[in-house]
């Protein structure tokens, strides 16, 4: 598995896309020609945002965010790093006409597809393509995350979400992140997002396991020198100084199962945290 995943971070964006449409062209050409999947469901070849059940994992999170960051139907939600969709399909049961979604994206092929196959079923759901670098996701262009200001007004979302993004973002663009989450939430507004936290017990647990983040550069850590953005760690305490800096507060963290431990209590693999808007 360790060998697998290094082999594919090997592989540059392109020609991961290719390698995965390739591999699932037999099942996907199937389920299309049997009319086997819901519309608004990609075929397997174009999910390149990670393994799992596309409709379950949606589920989950959306869950999550009416569990622990108390989205309500009518609410207006902001899904930073919305990949292709995910978390959209599971909301379009959820919001209602009143609702608001925005997801935005680096990579333009999740954007198009959620355009076509979400937006013109659910007028209320709309979908942004950004051209921001990432060396996992997007090599075509030099902007950096540190640098972008969300294209939405301030105090406009009572939500805001993003699942496996942080873990592949840099400090410095995290830092940004957060204090953009800051200004577009509402007060009191919440933030649900996931990372890789490194505390003792987590980095004493991750040694030797296939989320080990070896390369430790002081507040952060990461699992390949090759493709850093591949997944990124954070030590704690820095971690909660980003949040303080952002005027963000912990609520609540729910330590995921990534470094080893049973799933348990856990909420998910990774590590969830649930942030308020302070003032
Ligand atoms: C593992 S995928 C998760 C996608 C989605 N959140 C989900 O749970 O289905 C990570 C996503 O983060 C996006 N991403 C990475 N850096 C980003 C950035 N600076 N701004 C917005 N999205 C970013 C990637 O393009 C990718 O779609």
């Amino acid at each position: 598995m360790k060998a697998l995943r290094k082999l594919y971070y090997i592989l540059s964006p392109k020609s991961r896309r290719i390698t995965r449409q390739i591999f699932y062209l037999p099942i996907d050409l199937y389920e299309t020609l049997t009319h086997k999947r819901n519309p608004m469901i990609p075929p397997r070849g174009k999910i390149f945002i990670g393994g799992g059940d596309f409709t379950a994992q949606g589920e989950h999170i959306k869950n999550m965010l009416t569990e622990l960051a108390g989205l309500k139907p009518e609410h207006a939600i902001i899904d930073i790093g919305c990949g292709i969709g995910r978390t959209a399909v599971a909301l379009t049961s959820y919001l209602d006409k009143s609702g608001r979604y925005e997801g935005f994206d680096i990579v333009k092929e999740g954007i198009d597809w959620c355009n076509r196959k979400i937006s013109g079923r659910f007028p209320n759901f709309h979908f942004w393509h950004v051209d921001l670098k990432n060396d996992l996701y997007n090599l075509s262009t030099s902007q950096m995350a540190k640098d972008f200001t969300f294209p939405y007004g301030d105090g406009e979302f009572d939500c805001a979400v993003l699942t496996s993004v942080f873990t592949h973002m840099m400090p410095d663009d995290v830092d940004n992140y957060l204090g953009e989450i800051h200004r577009v939430l509402k007060p009191r507004g919440k933030c649900l997002a996931t990372f890789f936290i490194l505390t003792p017990e987590s980095k004493s647990k991750m040694k030797g396991r296939e989320f080990d983040f070896k390369y430790s550069f002081g507040n952060y850590s990461l699992m390949s020198r090759q493709v850093k953005e591949a997944n990124v760690a954070f030590e704690k305490d820095f971690l909660y100084g980003l949040f303080k800096k952002n005027g963000l507060s912990a609520e609540n963290v729910f330590y995921g199962y990534w470094p080893g431990n049973a799933p348990g209590k856990a909420k998910d693999f990774q590590d969830v945290v649930v942030l308020s808007k302070e003032k």
